[in-house]
């Protein structure tokens, strides 16, 4: 999979050569690119933002500076392969474990993440002409940049791509991967600090085992989820 990543602070994105997506990168399983918006601008301060049209609060993002950057993209990508282009906004649908299975199978995301009170209107609009275009908010709560959100969508995302982590199966047995949170875990030690393992665990019992994992997974997500739950006993 290509990622690119357009961003006032590019550096921002230095995590993803961390642990797994890093190692991912250094395999060949994944390209990400980043790109330093100013870059695209024209001006001599290289601005990217002037204020609200119609007056408020805050600075907006221009569109010219983004349509160039993305325009840079597009010129180095397969004109056959729509590329998918999120932009990670507290105002888009929000961002699910579903959500990251389908971005998972694309060959080529972009993230335009925007600042300040969010990018023109009109990009949208203009970038669904070579885009798959995705307006995602990853939660209820507004960051200052859509910078982080980004980093939190790539990570859930590539994380599921074969060859990204080891152990695969773990995919099949985490929180979500089933409409339901997952079970506790427990490791050695058996008994730590007064506080013991529950027996059924330690039983080398598989079926008994797996029979109190999904109780308990199904437990948690009543109480601490409802939302999820009902949704689990509807499908
Ligand atoms: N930008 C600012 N807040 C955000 C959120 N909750 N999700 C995605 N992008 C954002």
């Amino acid at each position: 999979m290509r990622i690119d990543l357009i961003s006032i602070f590019p550096e921002y994105f230095d995590v993803l050569d961390l642990s797994l997506i890093g190692r991912a990168q250094q395999d060949g399983v994944l390209q990400i690119h980043r790109h330093n918006l100013r870059d695209h601008t024209e001006d001599k301060h290289r601005s990217v933002d002037s204020p609200p049209a119609g007056g408020g609060a805050g600075m907006v993002m221009k569109p010219e500076p983004w349509a160039r950057a993305l325009e840079v993209v597009l010129a180095d990508t397969n004109p056959a392969l729509r590329p998918t282009l999120v932009i990670p906004t507290p105002s888009g649908e929000l961002f699910t474990q579903d959500a990251a299975t389908r971005l998972a199978e694309q060959p080529h995301l972009v993230f335009a993440p925007g600042r300040f009170e969010g990018i023109d209107e009109r990009l949208t609009a203009w970038a669904a002409e070579h885009f798959e275009v995705l307006r995602l908010s990853i939660g209820d709560y507004v960051l200052n940049g859509g910078e982080a959100a980004s980093v939190v969508i790539v990570e859930a995302v590539t994380r599921l791509i074969p060859g990204v982590i080891g152990n695969e199966a773990s995919l099949q047995e985490e929180s979500h991967s089933e409409g339901l949170l997952e079970y506790p875990v427990y490791t050695k030690p058996a008994h730590w600090r007064g506080l013991d393992i529950p027996e059924v665990v330690l039983s080398g019992n598989h079926a008994k085992t797996a029979q109190w994992r999904r109780a308990q997974a199904e437990e948690r997500t009543k109480s601490i989820r409802p939302d999820l739950w009902q949704r689990y006993q509807s499908s």
